[in-house]
């Protein structure tokens, strides 16, 4: 019969591997709500009075004085701030303060950066489950380094913390939609696959929420808010002991059949898998008479150049559209449009992500890839737009308050329905098995670079356009709009022939690629 067998070891699989993901989205939202803190806690430790003000009041001087001078650094037991300090106030900081948050909230996609290339590479040295349990070792890393960070130079140690989390998700970025994309059952693939997204926004929403202040966001605990992936992490360590390796890593890259078939066993629930065999011995003979194609040849050879232009644009899209600014830094534009509880309004945003990541798991396999991307685009266009008149004109009117705030609601709905999801499908769809990992490399180092790029300028650029910052946004969306309606084809329901046909008919050289005449996904294809 052909009714997908989802198994309890099939579930269990894939929880454990999206635990990955989980933490991804953990560390991307984790570091919004307790800025203020953080950085009033930088500020004590390192000592900086803020530009605006002379010093701290003559009280906290007195304090501070008790203190050894000279271990500014090493701060292990700080003096209590005194009551008056303003968490919530808005002030101007310091050059010095500003760079070190920038800092602390970028290093991570430094991270990101570099390790996205390795991600696939380690998978298939080590296995999909020795690489995604040796990467944890680095998410426990980072976990500790910023869990202590009360305890030593924070600044230094966040940063560095950060910056090895990253690495840790660079890598999953890769690991994850491979190995998960390997294991389901051919008809839920995609369904499976769009789990990392959803597990990515379920992390996002959770770090928001334990960080309110009174539960982990507050002077005392933040140190714990920031190390507390380590428990995913050590939680997915664990369970990734009771996962059965990826049959087609097995079965393609180590011949190994009679492994292969155990692991299918246990996938499947003992039913017969002769029929998965099959498909995986295909796929084999595809991809060892395709010949692997290197970074440097996607962008020589005539017939992927347009493809992966495609696919890095659709990636710098994704990033540039300004979400990230919106998940790093929500709480301090909300801050700014005057709401009185900041963080409510940060995880209202988690929550509608969520809802809405959701529901594109449904619309992805329904409409086309190509209207999504730019429905999603077009309204997050209009979106930005009015965030930024309700910032403007915030101090006219009041209630402009609520316009930023439904603006970035629905700016986050409209980047669920298409651009958050849809790059990393397509870029798997662009490409057959050849050129297929290269192009997921670049594609995924597009878009960690992208979110450095935003992650680093977004607090200078706020600074610099004041409530004007999302009208950059909303030039750059039109731009990727534009792009995207004259350079992007449709792939859904489409083969690898007619996908290239519609690049050459857009402007490129794409010759029709061999061979392949109905979209396959294989191996590391799929991502959510
Ligand atoms: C996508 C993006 C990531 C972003 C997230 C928000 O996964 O790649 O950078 O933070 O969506 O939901």
């Amino acid at each position: 019969s052909h009714s997908p067998q989802i198994t309890g070891t099939l579930v269990f699989t894939v929880f454990t591997a999206v635990l990955g993901s989980f933490q991804f989205g953990y560390d991307i939202g984790v570091i919004n709500a307790p800025q203020q803190i953080i950085i009033t806690h930088y500020r004590h430790v390192l000592d900086v009075p803020l530009a605006d003000r002379k010093a701290l009041s003559s009280d906290a001087m007195a304090t501070t004085e008790e203190m050894p001078r000279t271990p500014n650094l090493m701060n292990s037991t700080p003096t209590p701030l005194p009551e008056e300090e303003p968490e919530e106030e808005l002030v101007e900081e310091s050059g010095l303060i500003t760079m070190l948050w920038s800092l602390s909230v970028s290093s991570f996609a430094i991270g990101g950066m570099i390790a996205s290339f390795f991600g696939g590479w380690l998978g298939d040295q080590l296995g999909r489950i020795k690489a995604m349990l040796i990467a944890n070792i680095l998410s426990l890393a980072g976990a500790l380094l910023m869990g202590f960070s009360k305890m030593g130079p924070s600044h230094i140690l966040i940063i560095s913390g950060r910056a090895v989390s990253g690495l840790y998700c660079g890598l999953i970025s890769g690991l994850v939609p491979m190995y998960i994309g390997e294991i389901a059952p051919t008809t839920l693939r995609g369904a499976i696959g769009a789990l990392h997204q959803l597990a990515i926004v379920t992390g996002i929403l959770i770090s928001q929420i334990v960080g309110l202040d009174f539960i982990l966001g507050n002077r005392e605990l933040w140190h714990i808010l920031l190390g507390l992936s380590a428990v995913p992490a050590v939680l997915q360590s664990l369970l990734l002991f009771f996962c059965p390796e990826s049959p087609r890593y097995l079965f393609i890259k180590l011949d190994e059949e009679n492994k292969a078939k155990k692991s299918l066993k246990r996938l499947r629930g003992g039913v017969d898998v002769t029929k998965d065999i099959a498909e995986m011995r295909k796929e084999r003979s595809e991809a060892s008479s395709e010949q692997k194609v290197s970074i440097i040849q996607l962008f020589t050879n005539s017939s992927y150049r347009q493809p992966i232009l495609v696919s890095l644009m659709l990636h710098m899209a994704q990033q540039f559209s300004g979400i990230n600014g919106i998940f790093y830094y929500s709480t301090s534009i909300f801050q700014t449009a005057g709401l009185s509880q900041p963080v409510y309004a940060t995880i209202g945003v988690g929550a509608i992500n969520t809802v809405f990541t959701a529901l594109s798991v449904f619309l992805v396999e329904k409409a086309g890839r190509r209207s999504l991307f730019l429905i999603g685009m077009s309204g997050m266009f209009v979106c930005a737009i009015f965030m930024s008149v309700g910032l403007v004109l915030l101090d006219k009117f009041a209630w402009m308050s609520y316009v930023s705030m439904v603006a970035i609601f629905l700016f986050v709905s409209f980047f669920e329905i298409g651009p958050g999801p849809i790059p990393w499908f397509m870029v798997a769809e662009f490409f057959s098995q050849g050129p297929r990992p290269a192009a997921l490399a670049m594609a995924a180092f597009s878009n960690w670079t992208c979110n450095f790029i935003v992650a680093l300028c977004f607090p200078y650029i706020a600074e610099l356009c004041g409530p004007f910052v999302f009208f950059l946004f909303a030039g750059v969306l039109l731009a990727f709009t534009l792009f995207t309606y004259f350079k992007v084809p449709e792939t859904k329901g489409k083969s690898f022939e007619e996908i290239a046909a519609e690049f050459q008919k857009r402007g490129g050289s794409a010759r029709p690629r061999k061979a392949a005449t109905e979209m396959k996904f294989l191996g590391a294809a799929e991502t959510a």
